[in-house]
């Protein structure tokens, strides 16, 4: 089983499809493990997005991560880290594939509705980040066993 971070940034939350891409993961067989609506600090963003300092598009990036709430999850599921990354699709919505999240809601570039962790690194890293103690939660789910490896 591996953990994911997933923001859901902020054109997804103005635009008003917060709940319909929540539902893909869900559906998906991927588990809330956390789940909240935040305004991201320039210093969050910066330590979230170190690896892009000194990119031309890293201003505007942080410009608009920290413009207006974002919902951030933990997820959890086989293969999650993956497996979400595929429901994203590619970065850019343009190229983006339709039935992916990125193909089906956006045609931007960098407004491109979803974050995701992209290593197990990152996503240890990531998920310390925007989760304090006590924010992510164990629980079972009686559709458990149907998301197994297996
Ligand atoms: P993310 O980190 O947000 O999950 O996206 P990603 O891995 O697919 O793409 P990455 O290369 O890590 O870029 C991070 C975010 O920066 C914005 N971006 N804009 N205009 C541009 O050329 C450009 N390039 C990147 C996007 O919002 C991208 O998701
Ligand atoms: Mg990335």
């Amino acid at each position: 089983m591996e953990r994911t971070l997933i923001l859901l940034k902020p054109d997804a939350v103005q635009r008003g499809f917060s709940g319909e891409i929540i539902a893909r993961f869900e559906r998906k067989g991927l588990k809330i493990l956390g789940m909240k609506l935040m305004q991201i600090s320039p210093e969050l963003a910066a330590k979230h997005y170190e690896a892009h300092q000194g990119k031309g598009f890293y201003d505007g990036l942080v410009s608009f991560m920290t413009s207006n709430p974002v919902v951030a999850l933990a997820l959890e599921g086989h293969k999650a880290i993956s497996v979400c990354r595929k429901l994203m699709g590619a970065t850019f919505g343009c190229d983006a594939e339709p039935g992916t999240i990125r193909g089906d809601f956006g045609i931007s570039n960098g407004y491109n509705l979803v974050h995701g962790s992209d290593s197990p690194e990152a996503a240890a890293r990531e998920l310390e980040l925007f989760f304090g103690a006590g924010e992510i939660l164990e629980y079972g789910r009686i559709d458990d066993p149907w998301n197994a490896a297996e």
